[in-house]
């Protein structure tokens, strides 16, 4: 008998995948297809894929080729595959010429012909109308924004906001956008959504008219500094029939997802304390140094820690209580926020002035989770034991600056793809937001004694 494998993801199952099943079947007597997990997508950089594992099986067993299906989920698993199952030909579509040569010493290889003018990517822009958006706000991370927005599909950047015309302008032709305005009116015209990037106290006026003009928001966190506020907007969006969603990257990489299910697999135990810390030493000339308002590390910094300690423990702590070391002006050098759950601690530690370990432990009773720094760029977890003996690594991708999930989640919501709805729910963002508020409480009552 003749063993045939072929891999892929056959997302938007279409004519061409149909011709390569079909031809691959003609190569022997039995076929076996890999159909890939969302997760190994990912990890090779395809993160916008519409249609769900099953789904995607179920229409690779609908054509009626297929003897096995199999999931392929890991680098180097072709060739576990291929000597695990016996195979006698590996095959794959023309667009991969080349790339599988090195497993001409295990089977034979035969790249066969791609069929013309279709393919999941072409399906994915028909469906998804191409989603126009604009950035307010010129700053360091819109200036990250842009080259990660292109590795999305189905989204352009189409121009600027910002109420200094010169910088909307210089933005738009350092990036080559179609336009940089400072007048709103102009700029709402213009598209269908909007990633908000300007400073933290201006978020939710700019929120507030995108939504009523009909714009989806994507917005930098922290999103709100009040809870009542993030509720209104939520509210807002939901009348509006728009999407809102406060873009805190970390929530969207894949390796953060994994830290969640470990840390919830229950290797650890029970989560009895979350430390995260996240500390980043700026100039004293800097905006976050500077501002005697809105400025300090708690505002700047903490939505990383709180995320981590939000999605692990939820929302429904007891106590929480500040500690914080102010420079002469008042400003927010370092800040620890202290939580009490009913069985459990957490801690969230930032700092501007004062430089520490950025990472995160997650303690439990049968062992714990350490993620050493950058955590928020969750790449590699260790999950450590009593026993050093049974400890195990992960290693996980970060590509680039990693907004491309948090941008590639917002667009497939837009679209109606609410499946990824649970990585930062409307929930956690309030949670957020009032934490935000009761520290901005604490500090100005401070002030005043
Ligand atoms: N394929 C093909 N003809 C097409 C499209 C895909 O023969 N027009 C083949 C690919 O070469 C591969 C298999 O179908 O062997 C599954 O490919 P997959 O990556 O799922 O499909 P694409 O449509 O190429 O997906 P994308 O646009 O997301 O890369």
């Amino acid at each position: 008998m003749r063993k045939v494998i072929t891999y892929g993801s056959f997302d938007l199952f279409h004519e061409g995948h149909y011709q390569l099943l079909r031809r691959a079947k003609e190569l022997g007597d039995y076929l076996i297809v890999g159909v890939t997990t969302e997760h190994y997508d990912e990890y090779r950089g395809k993160l916008n894929v519409m249609d769900s594992l099953m789904e995607r099986i179920e229409n690779v067993k609908r054509t009626g080729f297929v003897d096995e299906i199999i999931i392929e989920d890991h680098i180097g698993q072709k060739l576990e595959d291929i000597q695990k199952y016996q195979v006698d030909v590996f095959t794959v579509g023309s667009d991969w010429t080349g790339s599988f040569d090195w497993l001409k010493d295990y089977c034979e290889v035969i790249y066969l012909e791609r069929t013309k003018n279709v393919s999941s990517t072409m399906l994915r822009a028909l469906n998804y109308n191409i989603l126009k958006m604009g950035i307010i706000g010129t700053g360091r991370i819109a200036h990250r924004f842009y080259p990660e927005a292109k590795y999305v599909s189905g989204v352009n950047m189409e121009g600027v906001y910002n109420p200094h015309l010169e910088s909307a302008i210089a933005y738009k032709e350092k990036f080559g956008l179609k336009f940089g305005t400072d007048r709103m009116e102009e700029f709402w015209g213009q598209i269908d959504a909007v990633y908000i990037a300007s400073p933290h106290e201006t978020h939710t006026a700019y929120i507030r008219q995108a939504l009523k003009n009909g714009k989806h928001v994507l917005c930098e966190k922290p999103m709100a500094l009040s809870g009542k506020e993030a509720e209104e907007l939520y509210a807002l969006a939901s009348e509006k029939g728009c999407i809102l969603m406060e873009a805190i990257k970390t929530a969207y990489c894949p390796g953060f997802q994994q830290l969640l299910g470990i840390a919830r697999s229950g290797v650890i135990g029970a989560v009895r304390d979350v430390e995260a810390a996240f500390t980043k030493l700026e100039s004293p000339d800097s905006r976050e140094l500077t501002d005697l308002n809105y400025g300090g590390s708690f505002l700047e910094l903490a939505s990383y820690p709180l995320l981590a300690i939000i999605k692990l423990l939820g929302t429904g702590y007891g106590d929480l209580r500040f500690e914080t070391i102010h420079d002469e002006r008042g400003i927010d050098l370092y800040t620890k926020a202290y939580f009490r759950y009913k069985n459990s601690l957490a801690t969230a530690k930032t700092g501007l002035g004062v430089k520490s370990e950025g990472e995160l432990i997650i303690s439990g009773t049968k062992g714990y989770i350490f993620v050493p720094a950058p955590w928020w760029k969750t790449q590699q977890i260790e999950v450590r034991y009593e026993n050093p003996g049974q400890n195990e690594k992960f290693f996980y991708k970060f590509l680039g600056d990693g907004l491309r999930y948090e941008i590639s989640d917002f667009v497939a919501a837009v679209n109606g793809n609410e499946k990824k709805e649970h990585k930062l729910k409307m929930e956690d963002s309030v949670a957020l937001a009032k934490v935000m508020e009761r520290y901005i409480f604490e500090e100005r009552k401070r002030e005043k004694t």
